[in-house]
């Protein structure tokens, strides 16, 4: 059954057993590649005492993190069957399936971690959720976000130009790819639990990454120079699989989206507190550190618009969105 036409019929078959079935006890499951340390994990768990305190006991959901259940891509795959019922993704995965997700990805879109957590929770961004049941038949809860991405490399890292033939680690998805390659550098795609060991062995030389992670996973022992650049943000999106949800009670729906997005708007407010804490930190080790701003990265920008204008028609919207949060 094509995607459409999948949703037309989760929207039918909801609306019909909203009005015939009681509530039934559910044991639900949720993937995610981050591991237990991880704010996101954190999260997912705490969603998922919340939805069983709130059902009385009814409800369970087990959290499977550190890609237990596959990694993002095989995990959308079991979410359409139905096989995994919900999921706490990078917009990354999101991007490579329906691509005005790419929007969000827009280099220096935001200027800093506060108007990436306020893009995040504006009409303009949460639009975009509309897209999800039909193009990949995942109903979109809402965001997340994890911090603003740097470099971190185990060469001197003095600007964009030294990028220049780098095997550099990405987040597998094509906006952040398409970035790197305008810099002249080595795009890798690897998903974040395989990355460290990818330092340590020399399978590449320098990654895409957030201050969190970089703290998190110890990255600076084994790429001890830093470029502060703040290029991109990172968002999550909470989903639940389309044909799950047309099978939940209008009352199931509501306790899981409104238990669900309390949770991820907690993700970004801890983000959006913990940005500077976490530079300071960084700042206070033995790294080597450098910076860049968006005039650094002018040519792979303008590369990178020439491709991704066409392919994410919202990023207007967004930019729209931005300067209005700028002014206020
Ligand atoms: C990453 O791929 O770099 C990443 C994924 C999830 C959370 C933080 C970072």
């Amino acid at each position: 059954m094509s995607m459409k036409r999948l949703m037309t019929s989760v929207m039918a078959g909801g609306l019909a057993l909203m009005m015939t079935v009681p509530a039934q006890a559910r044991d639900f499951r949720l993937g995610l590649i981050t591991p237990p340390p991880h704010r996101w994990t954190q999260a997912a768990e705490a969603f998922a005492e919340d939805v069983k305190q709130k059902s009385g006991g009814e409800h369970s959901i087990a959290v499977f993190p550190s890609q237990q259940l596959g990694n993002e891509a095989q995990m959308v795959q079991q979410l359409q069957t139905g096989a995994l019922d919900m999921a706490f993704l990078t917009v990354a995965e999101i991007s490579n399936r329906v691509p005005d997700f790419g929007a969000l990805y827009a280099p220096y879109l935001v200027d800093n971690i506060d108007q990436a957590a306020a893009l995040l929770k504006s009409e303009a961004a949460t639009d975009l959720l509309n897209q999800l049941p039909s193009e990949a038949g995942l109903v979109g809860v809402g965001y997340g976000m994890a911090g603003l991405r740097q470099v971190m490399s185990r060469d001197t890292l003095e600007g964009p130009s030294d990028l220049e033939g780098k095997k550099l680690r990405i987040t597998p998805f094509e906006p952040i790819r398409d970035f790197y390659k305008a810099t002249g550098a080595a795009p890798t795609p690897m998903p974040l639990p395989a990355v460290y060991d990818a330092l340590a062995n020399g399978q590449i030389d320098a990654i895409d990454m957030d201050f969190d992670s970089i703290l998190i996973f110890k990255f600076y022992d084994r790429s001890d120079k830093m470029l502060i650049s703040n290029h991109m943000m990172f968002p999550m999106v909470g989903v639940v699989s389309g044909r799950v949800w047309k099978d939940l009670s209008k009352e199931d729906r509501k306790l899981l989206q409104t238990s669900m997005r309390a949770q991820l708007d907690a993700v970004i407010d801890h983000f959006q507190a913990l940005e500077k804490k976490q530079e300071e930190e960084l700042r206070g080790l033995d790294i080597t550190i450098h910076e860049a701003t968006r005039e650094d990265f002018a040519d792979a920008i303008a590369e990178w618009e020439g491709i991704w204008s066409e392919k994410a028609p919202s990023l207007p919207k967004l930019r729209k969105a931005v300067a209005e949060i700028k002014g206020s």
